[in-house]
């Protein structure tokens, strides 16, 4: 399968990116683990060591095409090869890949954007999957770095913030040539707040995520959740998400 995590900064992304993706390759699936949002997020809850690195130079070439510079991976180099050659490989054999992270006001990453964007358009075919950890807003999710998504996972908290994303977000995904847009309601505290969620923004709630101190407490610890509280309520809710997002997606 191929998903991506979208939503308000803040509504949980990350954190149920990074368990999803784990828990998607604990069942022997090949996956691959995109972080394309400039702050840092998807490593810690993958359980991977933080660094700010992108791809390398050396991955991305400047050519210059009627005048104006351009960019794209080294002759030779794949979408699939680049994943293989500069993906870390995390827990449960997760290959992790991050557009890299923002360094202050002077920071070029033109070059690395762009390569990049490259391997989404050639990511790995039959046999992967794809887990992406999105930036917060609107457009730029889906018509930029969200592409390769067949699934939109909108993580919703039952806050009016953000219901208020999630329904542009649900609107904009109608426009679009329509890969699946669920809901996933974050942060749950009342047994209503699911179905408010699905009422408000018009999606198909795939499931909902309780509020978990536990990861509150991984989070402040830098540690993922699933190695902090494996068996705990973040770590169970994100199994039934991948069951029910694989029912949703791979009907038999
Ligand atoms: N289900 C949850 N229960 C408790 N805290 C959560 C939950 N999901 C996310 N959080 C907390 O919310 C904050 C934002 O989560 P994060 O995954 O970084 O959001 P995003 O990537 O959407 O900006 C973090 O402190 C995280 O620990
Ligand atoms: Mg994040």
């Amino acid at each position: 399968m191929r998903v991506a995590f979208v939503g308000k900064g803040g509504a949980g992304k990350s954190s149920l990116a990074g368990t999803f993706a784990r828990v998607l390759a604990s069942t022997g699936q090949r996956v691959v683990a995109l972080d394309s949002d400039p702050m840092p997020g998807m490593a810690f809850s993958l359980g991977i060591p933080q660094t700010d690195a992108g791809l390398p130079d050396e991955a991305v070439e400047e050519y210059d095409e009627d005048g104006r510079r351009r960019y794209r991976l080294r002759e030779g180099l794949t979408g699939t090869g680049a994943i293989e050659r500069y993906a870390v490989r995390g827990p449960d054999g997760v290959h992790f890949l991050q557009l890299g992270k923002a360094r202050g006001p002077r920071w070029n990453n033109t070059a690395q954007h762009y390569g990049f964007q490259r391997i989404l358009d050639d990511l790995p075919g039959p046999g992967w999957s794809v887990v992406g950890d999105l930036p917060g807003g609107t457009r730029q999710p889906f018509f930029t770095w969200g592409r390769y998504a067949r699934a939109f996972l909108v993580v919703v908290e039952p806050t009016p913030a953000s219901l208020l994303t999630a329904r542009r977000l649900a609107k904009l995904a109608a426009t679009e040539s329509a890969p699946r847009v669920v809901a996933v309601a974050n942060k749950v505290c009342d047994p209503q707040d699911g179905g408010r969620i699905a009422a408000r923004t018009g999606l198909t709630l795939l499931g909902s995520v309780p509020f978990d101190p536990a990861l509150r407490e991984s989070d402040r610890l830098g540690r993922a959740v699933l190695d902090h509280d494996p068996d705990g309520p973040t770590a169970t809710a994100v199994r039934s998400l991948v069951t029910a997002l694989r029912r949703e997606m791979e009907p038999t």
